[in-house]
């Protein structure tokens, strides 16, 4: 029987801390390779197997995938919203590169699968605002909005001409505590726990009213896990999934941290950030996500303020 080997680029990542956890429980610590241009992150330390590795370099990537044997690949390497706009040129570079490589190396040697997250950022003023469907006006204003949509272009086209079983989402805004986020627009809503926990105030670089689609970690790690091993059958989608699970602003957010931590107390002072998210969906119809392989989210935001403050 053929055995999966995967190999998680950017494993030491936001997403990739833990998602490397999970898939290292589904298929064996030593059948999950974690790669990061990083060092080796605190909390993947003896749970299975790290390579060092730049995903620009796609000879060593090619050579690492041959080497062991490697038979799907999660790219999670990006340069994201916020730090993208600081160098559009890096982050365009970065971003559209890691994917083709990726995508290059699946074909040429027949990889089983390919994972690479798309975002919510490939929508833009010009997409309905609220419940913004799959199929819709996608004009992104952002390099990273752009580099994205780019990259949804380019999974559904190495999938309809060369049958590479690439499958992508667009998350949400994603809020975690294991691993810190990596210069994102929606990063308010982890710093903001932080905050509320040492020093009981926070000020938002988001305005009160902004709301913004969001999704819990575990939410994200169980949808990506659950794509990945639907049927091919099911995938009807081959650019990328809408994915959604809760839509709040830091007003929202601060009034539900408010309930466990009466009395902390939230400011407002909105900078460059404030232009990218006025240009992101409000919500997201993820309807399709639902119908074709069974997405169902499990934390709203309650349960999910409860389980941060819990948790740091
Ligand atoms: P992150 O910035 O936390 O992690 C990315 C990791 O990639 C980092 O550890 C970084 O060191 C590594 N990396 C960067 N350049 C590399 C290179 N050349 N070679 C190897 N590794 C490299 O990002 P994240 O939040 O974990 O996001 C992972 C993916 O999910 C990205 O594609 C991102 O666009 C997407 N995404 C994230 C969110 C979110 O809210 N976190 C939302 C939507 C989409
Ligand atoms: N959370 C990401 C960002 O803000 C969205 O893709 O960049």
């Amino acid at each position: 029987m053929k055995k999966d080997k995967i190999l998680v680029i950017g494993a030491c990542g936001q997403i990739g801390v833990e998602l490397t956890l999970a898939l290292r429980k589904i298929y064996g610590e030593s059948n999950v390779l974690a790669s990061d241009l990083r060092e080796e992150h605190e909390l993947l330390k003896g749970t299975g197997p790290y390579v060092s590795l730049d995903v620009m370099n796609k000879e060593m990537l090619h050579v690492l995938v041959i080497r062991h044997n490697i038979t799907q690949i999660y790219l999670l390497a990006a340069i994201l919203s916020a730090t993208g706009e600081k160098n559009p040129l890096l982050a365009w570079h970065i971003n559209m590169q890691s994917l083709l490589n990726v995508l290059d190396i699946a074909k040429e040697e027949h990889l089983d699968k390919v994972y690479w997250p798309s975002s919510i950022a490939v929508f833009g003023p010009n997409s309905p605002m609220q419940d913004t469907p799959q199929h819709t006006i996608i004009e992104p204003t952002t390099i990273y909005g752009i580099s994205k949509f780019a990259g949804e272009r380019w999974c559904e086209y190495y999938n309809h001409r060369y049958g590479v079983d690439v499958r992508s989402l667009r998350y949400p805004g994603l809020i975690s505590y294991k691993s810190a986020p990596g210069g994102g627009t929606t990063d308010y809503a982890v710093e903001i726990f932080h905050e509320a926990k040492e020093h009981k105030k926070y000020t938002s670089f988001l305005s009160e009213n902004t709301y913004l689609p969001m999704m819990y970690m575990p939410d994200a790690i169980r949808a990506t896990i659950e794509l990945m091993e639907a049927d091919a059958s099911k995938i009807s989608i081959r650019s990328a999934y809408n994915l959604s699970a809760m839509s709040f602003s830091p007003k929202e957010i601060a009034a539900e941290i408010k309930k466990h931590i009466p009395d902390f107390t939230i400011s407002y002072e909105p900078d460059y950030r404030q232009q990218i998210a006025d240009g992101w969906p409000n919500s997201m119809d993820d309807s399709q996500a639902r119908t074709d392989w069974g997405w169902k989210p499990e934390f709203d935001l309650a349960k999910m303020t409860k389980d941060m403050l819990d948790h740091i």
